[in-house]
């Protein structure tokens, strides 16, 4: 029996979420559902986002479906999905940026690097601390290498030409790379963002830190129409958490016009995660179709509400 823990989050993600659930459900009624709400919404009802026991809740799932949390820019109010994402160890972000010819793979560190989140602020100066670790890189640079062996290469995105912290996770990947005998280049990440809109055919797999991953798989939407596509993986040794990767998109929260593409390719993701690979490739070759037969979301120029979106999906998913 697969238990999935929903976490509905905030804003697009009451929406997106229910959508991807239900295509779940209908793929897998065997699997237990069981909420838990996280979030800024109870932050402000409470005055905790997530305490010890969400914490335990989530750590006895086998798999979590996740929509997003809004996070205030508050100087004491810290994220809670840094939060999860460091308590769980979830430390490799895997976001796939496919559609049409593009199909390239970003690894994201997921537990350092500048969102380690040791910061300090004084009256005049406010400092975040980046940090790199040997194991942190290890581990993430090995997960990069294991999928990297199973299709084509592999790109270090860094930026070790001005930061000291990169020049270890260079090497560190490098060597696992030659380790596992997969081709690797680094490159700067600056030069990489523009390099991956220009010639997306350039790249496979792209292992990177914290930030540099989280800022270059926004910008590589672009290649496959934007952020309500992207779905995203969060793998720790013991825990997975699945999410689109987008937020909570307050701008159009609550109209029924958010694209549920993303959560719904998460939940597929979920699906081959826990080992059935038939039904997440069912589940993203009934989006294809509905996209194809001209069902879309406003953001990819149709009309069709989220909701209605994914009644077509379910019914693409009936017909098998
Ligand atoms: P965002 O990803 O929520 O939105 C950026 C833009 O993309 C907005 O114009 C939004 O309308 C659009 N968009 C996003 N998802 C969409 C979808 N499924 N369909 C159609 N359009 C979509 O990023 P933003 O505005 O920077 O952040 C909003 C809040 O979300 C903030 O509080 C932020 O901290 C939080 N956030 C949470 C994340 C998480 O929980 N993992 C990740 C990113 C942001
Ligand atoms: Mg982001």
């Amino acid at each position: 029996m697969v238990k999935v823990a929903v976490v509905e989050g905030d804003g697009i993600g009451h929406e997106v979420i229910p959508v991807a659930r239900d295509i779940l459900a209908a793929v897998r009624p065997d699997f237990e559902f069981f909420d838990v709400e996280v979030g800024y919404g109870l932050w402000e009802r409470t005055g905790c986002a997530c305490g010890e026991e969400t914490m335990a809740e989530l750590r006895s799932a086998d798999a979590i479906l996740f929509g997003a949390i809004t996070t205030p820019p508050d100087p004491d109010y810290r994220s809670v999905v840094l939060q999860i994402r460091h308590d769980l160890d979830l430390y490799a972000n895997v976001r796939p940026i496919q559609g049409g010819d593009v199909d390239i793979v970003i690894v994201r560190e997921n537990t350092e690097g500048l969102y380690s989140g040791i910061e300090w602020t004084e009256p005049d100066r406010a400092c975040t601390a980046r940090v790199v670790t040997r194991r942190g890189s290890e581990r993430v640079a090995r997960y990069a290498c294991t999928l990297a062996k199973s299709r084509r290469h592999l790109t270090v995105g860094n930026k070790a030409n001005v930061l000291k912290s990169d020049c270890l996770f260079v090497e560190v990947c490098m060597a696992e790379a030659a380790r596992a005998n997969v081709p690797c280049t680094a490159r700067y990440i600056d030069a990489l963002c523009l390099d991956v809109l220009m010639h997306p055919d350039r790249y496979d797999v792209i292992v990177t830190t914290n930030i540099f991953g989280d800022i270059l798989s926004d910008a590589a939407a672009y290649l496959v129409g934007g952020l309500g596509m992207l779905p995203s993986a969060n793998i720790g040794e013991r825990h997975a958490l699945f999410e689109p990767v987008h937020g909570s998109a307050p701008d159009i929260a609550g109209q029924n016009i958010a694209n549920p593409i993303a959560a719904i390719r998460s939940a597929a993701m979920l699906l081959r995660h826990v080992g059935d690979p038939a039904a997440a490739a069912a589940v993203e070759e009934a989006v294809r179709r509905v996209v194809d037969a001209g069902i879309r979301t406003p953001d990819l120029g149709g009309t069709a509400g989220t909701r209605e979106f994914g009644a077509a999906v379910l019914r693409e998913v009936g017909r098998g």
